[in-house]
């Protein structure tokens, strides 16, 4: 035990403010194994409920960059651009923006992570993939940049270990949901990885870990403070998740569409967003001086197979097969597709993320405890959205299953997130909001 660590909890848990010096120690002490695990779930509760001024934020983004590595990306012919999602159901959009923005003449790692709580994550969407690695050495990840422009891979553990000790507290203390505390976790991961141009996708909704845009909104104001202040170019995006992004919701369904979307198909949400993260990381960096231009060249990178190609030789490099993305059935399937029609006429008032990632959760396209293993086959595919005019009978979605069982449980579930209003009910599309 550490009594140097009372003082700092005490003065916290008072309101007060610490020095970037003092921060910078708790975190030493606590990796050093020196402050354990209780006083530091008592520094994080008092944060939780006290706050942190903007230099504390800083200074504890800045004690979290130190803990490891940082990836320097000197000598490149191409600006470096990052983006960061902080979490949805059906969220996609890396997959489509990647191969996209390596086209257009950016360098792009994209370090991502495993499904949290009921949110999916890149990592185990892309491993449906048969043989794709996403644990590549941080050697073999910057020979690959120079090579083909982008790489899809895993949280080194040797950037931001902090992050991991901190994270995993945080998650068995309810400790998690403060604004300073996910900013800086976050953060920490953006600045470790070196891109000079930084893109958040800030959601919000019942399907995102802040449920209202006041709260996106505070949060994504922190994580731009944060980047500039570090002297990246940042800007959020404020973007909603009331209902699942796109259509498809499990891992190898998400995939599918994600290079359906590539190659100009897929659902016009999708697209949307990506094109809205692509143009303010064109614009930021450089690669184009409007919005208009840069929706033009990505649009023209789309249609002309271009980011198909580069997507193409992605997966090659990381050891999947590039067949698989012009011929998505190569994919895992499950056995029992079955299709949920609406047993009432009327307007969908609500097609609830939340809801309809349980039930894909349910199927076994997520984890419940760490370290259970996720089924790349199984999942939803929503077919009604918000303000679609349905007559009974009309689908509501289909289920991806392994058995019949598996089938109506998630059937149960996906009803109750299922609402049909008896007047017109406005899409759920909300406009995105830009901060910074
Ligand atoms: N995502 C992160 O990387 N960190 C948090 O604290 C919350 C979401």
């Amino acid at each position: 035990m550490s009594a140097g660590a009372v003082p700092l909890i005490e003065r916290k848990k008072n309101g007060g403010e610490l020095t970037g010096e003092e921060i910078g120690g708790l975190l030493a002490g606590y990796l050093g194994k020196t402050i354990p695990d209780y006083q530091m779930a008592s520094w994080l509760m008092a944060v939780c409920w006290r706050g942190m001024t903007e230099g504390e934020t800083l200074a504890m983004t800045r004690a979290m960059v130190e803990s490891g590595a940082t990836l320097e990306w000197g000598g490149l012919d191409r600006p470096t651009v990052d983006k960061h999602s902080t979490g949805g159901v059906g969220d996609k959009t890396s997959i489509v923006l990647v191969p996209l923005m390596a086209e257009a003449g950016a360098a792009f790692v994209k370090m991502s992570g495993r499904g949290l709580g009921h949110t999916g994550g890149t990592l185990d969407k892309l491993e449906a993939i048969a043989g794709f690695r996403t644990a590549l050495e941080l050697d073999e990840m910057r020979a690959q940049v120079r090579r083909i422009g982008c790489a899809l891979v895993g949280q080194s553990p040797e950037l931001v270990p902090a992050d991991g000790a901190l994270y995993s507290l945080r998650d068995v203390t309810a400790t998690v949901d403060s604004v300073p505390l996910i900013a800086s976790s976050i953060m920490s991961k953006k600045l470790a990885g070196g891109a000079s141009t930084i893109v958040l996708d800030v959601k919000w909704g019942s399907g995102a870990f802040m449920t209202t845009p006041e709260a996106a909104r505070e949060l994504a104001r922190a994580l731009v403070r944060i980047g500039e202040g570090a002297g990246r170019r940042t800007r959020a995006v404020l973007s909603s998740m009331r209902e699942p992004l796109g259509r498809a919701v499990g891992n190898a369904l998400e995939v599918r569409e994600a290079f359906e979307t590539l190659a100009g198909g897929g659902p016009a949400d999708l697209w949307a967003l990506t094109l809205e993260l692509g143009t303010h990381l064109m614009i930021l960096s450089g690669l184009a001086s409007t919005a208009e231009e840069a929706e033009t060249k990505l649009t023209a990178l789309r249609d002309s197979g271009a980011a198909t190609r580069r997507m193409e030789l992605l997966v090659e490099a990381q050891g999947g097969d590039p067949r698989v993305v012009a011929r998505p059935e190569l994919l895992p399937a499950a056995p029992v597709v079955r299709t949920v029609v609406a047993d009432a006429e009327g307007w969908v008032a609500e097609a609830d993320a939340r809801g309809i990632a349980d039930a894909a959760l349910q199927l076994g396209a997520g984890r419940r405890q760490k370290g259970d293993p996720v089924d790349p086959a199984v999942g939803i595919v929503v077919r009604a959205r918000v303000g679609d005019r349905l007559a009974p009978g009309a689908p509501l979605a289909e289920v991806h299953a392994r058995s019949g069982a598996a089938a109506d449980a998630a059937e149960a579930r996906l009803r109750q997130a299922f609402s049909l209003a008896p007047e017109a009910v406005p899409a759920a599309g909300a406009p995105y909001e830009t901060v910074g």
